[in-house]
């Protein structure tokens, strides 16, 4: 009986690290290890390949995945989810991990509740919104080049009287726009799960530009939706020219850090032991307080990730 794995949806730096972990250690287990090539579409297209050792040398160090990932409309549809369980028969795959976001344990989840199906699910998504764990392999190397991005945007910001927005991704959640305002001592962020204040904000920051604050650096959430609208708010409002910068996909680049990729190692190991010692499958592993854990793909997904609450206070700028 061999194991496989596969990437599926948004990539995340510290797939590969994953990757490369999951095919030493399946070898050391006495295992055969497969690739799904391309996500829920390669599998639905037999894209899977026996792996060795040859094809994770040397790429610990490199952002999103050697074997590529998808979105997959298809699989939403039953005929292709039965091509995919008899492609993983064909190959005799007894147990799957699972790299990818709610979106994809979501289809794993139905996908295993229609053919016998073991998988574990390794939290991979930059945006951290994953219901259970407090971490998801990818968030370190992204919220660091958030960092990066905007320590150098403030040092534009500081040489001229003006404003910046900075809008960050995160989908639906405001992970990644809190922790990158509190780390780089933003004066606004704006995100999904918090209305934003703009009066009393708005009275705040104009007392502190006739006190002579020369400029003001705001984080927006993709999610909120409010990057065009605070850009209005900043001008009409506090009368400082703006510039916004919408940092996209280089979020989701880059070498992994120590960080992501000593945590890949560890969800790896733990999949894979999982995959191996237990019978009742289709768990996540799930990170908390220094702490690995199992979770049922059902409680995961069917519950919503809340911001931490130390979180939300440290943007209230208000009090
Ligand atoms: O889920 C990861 C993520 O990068 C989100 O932050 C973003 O909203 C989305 O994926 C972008 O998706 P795509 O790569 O399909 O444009």
């Amino acid at each position: 009986m061999a194991l496989a794995i596969i990437c599926s949806g948004g990539d995340a730096p510290g797939m590969n690290p994953a990757i490369k972990k999951f095919v030493d250690y399946a070898y050391k287990k006495g295992k055969k290890s497969y690739f799904i090539y391309d996500g829920l579409e390669g599998l639905i297209d037999n894209k899977i390949k026996e792996a060795n050792h040859k094809d994770v040398a040397g790429i610990v160090h490199i952002g999103g995945t050697i074997i590529r990932s998808s979105r997959s409309k298809r699989f939403f549809e039953y005929k292709y989810r039965k091509i995919a369980y008899k492609n993983l028969k064909e190959h005799n795959i007894m147990g799957i991990v699972v790299l990818g976001g709610d979106g994809s344990f979501r289809a794993m989840d139905k996908f295993s509740s229609e053919f016998d199906i073991n998988f574990v699910g390794i939290p991979s998504t930059i945006d951290n919104d994953i219901y259970g764990t407090k971490y998801c392999l990818g968030v370190d190397t992204a919220l660091n080049v958030i960092r990066d991005a905007l320590d150098k945007i403030r040092d534009t910001a500081s040489s001229f009287n003006r404003a910046f927005i900075v809008e960050v991704m995160g989908r639906d959640c405001g992970y990644l726009a809190v922790v990158s305002a509190m780390i780089s001592g933003a004066e606004i962020c704006v995100i999904p799960e918090v209305e934003f204040h703009s009066k009393a904000l708005e009275k705040k920051l104009t007392q502190e530009i006739k006190d002579g604050r020369k400029y003001v650096l705001a984080i927006v959430s993709e999610g909120s939706k409010q990057t065009s609208e605070i850009h209005k708010w900043i001008e009409d409002k506090l009368g400082l020219e703006t510039r916004v910068s919408i940092l996209g996909h280089i979020q989701r680049g880059g070498n992994p850090t120590v960080y992501d990729r000593l945590m890949a190692f560890d969800f790896t190991i733990k999949a894979v032991d999982y995959l191996l010692e237990h019978k009742d499958f289709n768990k996540v592993v799930v990170y908390n307080d220094g702490c690995f854990n199992f979770m049922n793909i059902q409680e995961v997904v069917s519950s919503k990730y809340q911001l931490p609450e130390h979180y939300l206070d440290a943007i209230n700028y208000l009090d």
